[in-house]
């Protein structure tokens, strides 16, 4: 079954086409990075017009790519939420309109239900396992039973782990989008030149608040050119203690036997390496191409929600941020 997946939940315009949920034929991402840079975040006005810039010619060139036409897709798969409306509704029209236009399956797809699945993809990884989502927006622990069927443990009760990383990127003076960066410069610092504070919250749970204040009173203190790389790595080294420490918990607590990784931040290698190191169970991730937003993920997630019926809100465990709109909410505001 060939699945079409678009994402502009955020800041990439994403095409993909992706065989049986799990062989990717063609992954194509168009970043906006570039153009967010000067705002130091992502600015949603210009993130909506750069999606609409561009996305006709990635979904042609998807196809032309993967040698097919739109006659030999079974469905399409596009994300209806959480991330930036204005900028979800530039691939939630488009896959309406394709879908009408060629008589195919419309599948609505929770953003962060696809960051589960972009570990299905090039994988034969199947549930039970315990999934650590930490991306820009978010950050939780869910208990992922079947491929349909989970459960959100815990998650954090103030900044998502990447919106922290993002934060201390901008208060080090590096550019948008910080995570990556700051990844970057740690790799030439010492994570011991400086202790930083662990949250004290319920163990299924994350704060990250405090420590981004711990970090921006200790700058305050610190002489003009203090140095940079080693507040990085003291940085970098807390959050993915702390990361690692409650994954590995939560997967002894519920005794599952598989510990699974997702979202942006879960390309970040010292993450990856530690939790291999400190795990006795098997570990998986994503290819660092699909750790951050991808449509891939999209038309995986797509695949195994294909016989859902759209109006049981399948996927409303996930569906409790605003920005999250329903698909049957959307299909009756554009018919
Ligand atoms: O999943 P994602 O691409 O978008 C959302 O759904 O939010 O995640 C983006 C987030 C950003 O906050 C970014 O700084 C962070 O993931 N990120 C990283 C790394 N790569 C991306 N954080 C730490 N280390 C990285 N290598
Ligand atoms: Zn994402």
């Amino acid at each position: 079954m060939l699945i079409l997946g678009i994402e502009t939940s955020c800041d990439e315009t994403c095409c993909a086409i992706v065989e049986d949920g799990r062989r990717v034929i063609v992954n194509n991402v168009i970043s906006q990075i570039e153009l967010h840079k000067e705002f130091g975040g992502v600015k949603p006005s210009v993130a909506k017009f750069a999606h609409e810039e561009v996305i006709d010619d990635l979904i042609n060139k998807t196809l032309r790519d993967a040698k097919l036409n739109f006659e030999s897709l079974d469905a399409i798969a596009v994300t209806i939420g959480p991330g930036l409306v204005i900028s979800l509704l530039v691939g939630f029209k488009k896959a309406k309109e394709l879908s009408k236009k060629y008589t195919k399956k419309l599948i609505g797809v929770n953003h962060l239900y696809a960051h589960i699945c972009s570990n299905f993809l090039e994988s034969d990884l199947e549930p039970p396992f315990i999934c650590l989502l930490a991306s820009g927006g978010h950050t939780q622990i869910i208990n992922v039973k079947t491929f349909t069927d989970y459960e959100i443990l815990g998650s954090t009760l103030d900044d998502a782990c990447g919106e922290a990383f993002d934060k201390i990127g901008r208060l080090l003076g590096l550019s948008y989008p910080g995570g990556p960066n700051l990844e970057i410069l740690a790799t030439s610092g010492n994570p011991e030149a400086f202790i930083l504070p662990e949250a004290k919250v319920n163990p299924y749970d994350f704060s990250f608040s405090g420590l981004k204040t711990a970090v921006l009173r200790l700058v305050q203190k610190l002489p003009e050119n203090y140095n940079r790389a080693d507040l990085a790595a003291s940085f970098q080294e807390n959050v993915t203690n702390t990361l690692v420490k409650k994954i590995v918990w939560a997967a002894k607590k519920t005794n599952t036997k598989k510990i699974v990784i997702a979202g942006g931040v879960s390309a970040n290698k010292t993450l990856r390496k530690k939790l291999l190191e400190v795990s006795d169970i098997p570990v998986y991730m994503p290819d660092l191409k699909y750790c951050t937003d991808n449509a891939a993920m999209v038309a995986s997630a797509g695949y195994l929600l294909k016989d859902i019926p759209q109006d049981t809100d399948a996927m409303d465990v996930f569906a409790k941020d605003p920005s999250c709109i329903k698909l049957k909410t959307l299909l009756k505001a554009s018919s």
